[in-house]
């Protein structure tokens, strides 16, 4: 018999891009997501899954969603700090408050029980360590500087929490870097996209801070294959365990990103203004444990998400919409 995944959130960026791996694996998938992006992203699959649109802050909603899943890749939540404070309680009650119901939900036993789950995280929960450490590994403190970062930390912990208390409970946390690529709901929002973006709509871009902060980043497919890798692991490898998802020739300074988009986009013309708020997170992340532990290679450099980029915006004619390629203007509730 098929395993059956829940994933939250399936229909966003990372999302649409781990239904179609899941499917490939021959998962039977249910999405649970209320589409603040709307379904496009589900649209070329929606017949070879099952869609329940809701809200992951219902109980209600949450447990007729669980019933009969093996799993859960939880997805769902506001992502971002700018967009976590265009409403700070919409973000409290999607990124911290519903993982315990997730979690309660999940393992308790009057209902049916979901053994494992595989959660998102994020790398910005290290905040500025540069100058303090070579490397970022999963044991490096974590000094989390945004509102998004410290309910993701959160989110760990009532996750681990949960898992002490149910020996029955087996979850995963993959912390990923900045993302990138083009998956079938699209975000410009994200550094790399951005830049080529607007290299080709605008004809160049500003890099502010003088470009120095570096970036870890990870290709969107990557994620995906990442995210059903380790589900696909056997328990003892991957339970109650934290995998960084990347790869270090992904490390690289935000100038080093932009001349890069130049490279393929010659035309371009890129300028590094000296005033204007650079962002303060700075880090190096090693991505050693995830390949040792559980045998994960990322496929794609940041260059393959240029060429990428570039092809899809233009064979899509891809406009940007703030709303629907942007997760910083919606009006959370
Ligand atoms: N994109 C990145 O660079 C990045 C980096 C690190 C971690 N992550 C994590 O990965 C996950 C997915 O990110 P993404 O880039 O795909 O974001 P996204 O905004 O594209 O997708 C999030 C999805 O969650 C849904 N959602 C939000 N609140 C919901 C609710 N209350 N009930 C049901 N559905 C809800 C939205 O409708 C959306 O489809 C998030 O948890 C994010 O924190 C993303």
């Amino acid at each position: 018999m098929k395993k059956r995944v829940l994933v939250t959130g399936g229909a966003g960026y990372i999302g649409s891009a781990t239904v179609e791996e899941l499917l490939d694996s021959d998962y039977e998938v249910t999405v649970l997501d209320s589409f603040y992006w709307g379904r496009h992203g589900l649209d070329h699959v929606a017949d070879k899954i099952k869609i329940i649109e809701g809200d992951m802050r219902s109980s209600r909603d949450l447990v007729y969603a669980l019933d009969g899943q093996d799993a859960v890749i939880h997805l769902g939540g506001i992502v971002g700090d700018p967009a976590c404070k265009i409403n700070l309680k919409a973000h409290h009650t999607c990124n911290v408050e519903c993982v315990s119901t997730l979690v309660n939900c999940m393992t308790d036993p009057d209902l049916h029980r979901v053994p494992e789950l595989i959660f998102a995280s994020s790398c910005s929960v290290y905040g500025n360590v540069k100058g303090m450490y070579d490397e970022v590994t999963e044991e490096t403190p974590t000094n989390p500087l945004s509102y998004y970062a410290a309910a993701k930390l959160r989110a760990e912990e009532i996750i681990a929490k949960k898992a002490e208390e149910v020996a029955a409970f087996h979850p995963t946390t993959l912390r990923l870097t900045t993302l990138f690529g083009w998956a079938p709901r699209q975000r410009i929002d994200l550094v790399t996209n951005m830049f080529v973006y607007k290299a080709i709509r605008d004809g160049g871009f500003s890099v502010f801070g003088g470009g120095h902060q570096y970036r870890s980043l990870v290709h969107v497919r990557d994620v995906a294959r990442a995210l059903v890798h380790t589900l696909n692991q056997p328990r003892y490898a991957r339970d109650r365990k934290i995998f960084h998802v990347g790869d270090e020739g992904n490390n690289m300074p935000i100038k080093d990103i932009a001349m890069l988009v130049k490279k393929h986009i010659p035309e371009a013309k890129i300028d590094f203004p000296d005033a204007g708020e650079a962002d303060r997170r700075d880090y190096s992340i090693s991505c050693a444990k995830i390949r040792a532990v559980l045998g994960f290679e990322i496929k794609y450099n940041v260059e393959d998400g240029i060429k990428d980029m570039i092809e899809n915006i233009n064979r899509t004619n891809l406009q940007f919409d703030p709303e629907i390629h942007g997760n910083a203007k919606h009006p959370y509730k």
